[in-house]
């Protein structure tokens, strides 16, 4: 596996001259932030030692360099799902090559179905924990101290000053932002009435299938992270709307310049 990801790293090295400490990963809902990166420089998937490749509608593969308020960033469009038959490891490589590459900050970004009733579709959320629900953790299997330690500490996975800083964002750009727990399941079925039911009584506010494997992974590798909740659909007993793609790609693509905003004007400030 070291060897895979120096292998990766060095490629990248080879193509990019100045190497970003922040990276994006742009899930459902923030597609449209590549418009707002300058002098982007692509490297599709396929081209990429040891990159798996992005299978899913509405989700292309490219990893974007480029500058972002100002600081380097790169960004990953399009992520690696479980529920598309990755591995936790597959799943997770990239951003073990982020931080080969020196990046210390993580941007996530996903859409997800609301259980907290406050919520309404179009939402932002801004996680402030979650709850693993995937059948595996990506650090299953032989530790390597070179990349952190066997049993790391996730008392803080989601960063709290950046949280700060985006609520300060929000309520001068006048933009509704909710905080809430993210329950990371495998998918890709979306939740039976009393699953949503379920996940709010443990805990949850919002439920994805993607995002906690990254950050489980970046948070070993002592990155500190950031993630946002597009609220495309609501669940629970006694809603009766039927969740689709579509419908969550309808909803992410209305709530994305909020995403946006809020994900740049952070990026410049830290
Ligand atoms: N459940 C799981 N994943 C999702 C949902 C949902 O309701 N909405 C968007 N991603």
């Amino acid at each position: 596996m070291l060897e895979k990801i120096n292998q990766t790293a060095d490629f990248i090295r080879s193509k990019v001259n100045d190497m970003p400490r922040i990276a994006i990963i742009l899930g459902t809902g923030l597609g449209a932030l590549v418009d707002h990166i300058d002098d982007k420089q692509y490297i599709p998937y396929s081209e990429i030692p040891n990159f798996p490749i992005s299978t899913v509608e509405g989700h292309s593969g490219n990893l974007i360099f480029g500058t972002l308020g100002g600081k380097r960033v790169m960004a990953m469009q399009g992520r690696f799902h479980y529920y598309e038959g990755y591995d936790m490891k597959q799943v997770t490589f990239p951003v073990r090559v982020m931080k080969a590459l020196g990046v210390e900050t993580l941007f996530v970004s996903n859409a997800a179905g609301g259980m907290n009733k406050e919520f309404v579709v179009g939402d932002v959320m801004v996680i402030t924990d979650h709850i693993n629900l995937f059948p595996e953790n990506p650090l299953r299997g032989k530790n390597y101290n070179e990349l952190g330690p066997r049993f790391p500490a996730m008392t803080e996975p989601y960063n709290k000053k950046f949280i700060a800083m985006a609520d300060e964002i929000a309520a001068e750009k006048k933009i509704r932002l909710m905080h809430g727990v993210y329950v990371g399941t495998p998918g890709p079925t979306f939740e039976t009435p009393a699953e949503y039911e379920y996940f709010r009584v443990i805990g949850g506010d919002a439920v994805g299938m993607s995002t906690v494997p990254e950050v489980i992974v970046a948070k070993h590798a002592d990155m500190q992270v950031f993630g946002v909740s597009v609220i495309t659909d609501l669940g629970g007993k006694d809603i009766t709307e039927v969740p689709s793609h579509e419908e969550v790609q309808k909803a992410a693509i209305v709530a994305q310049p909020k995403v946006v905003e809020i994900i740049k004007e952070l990026v410049a400030r830290i």
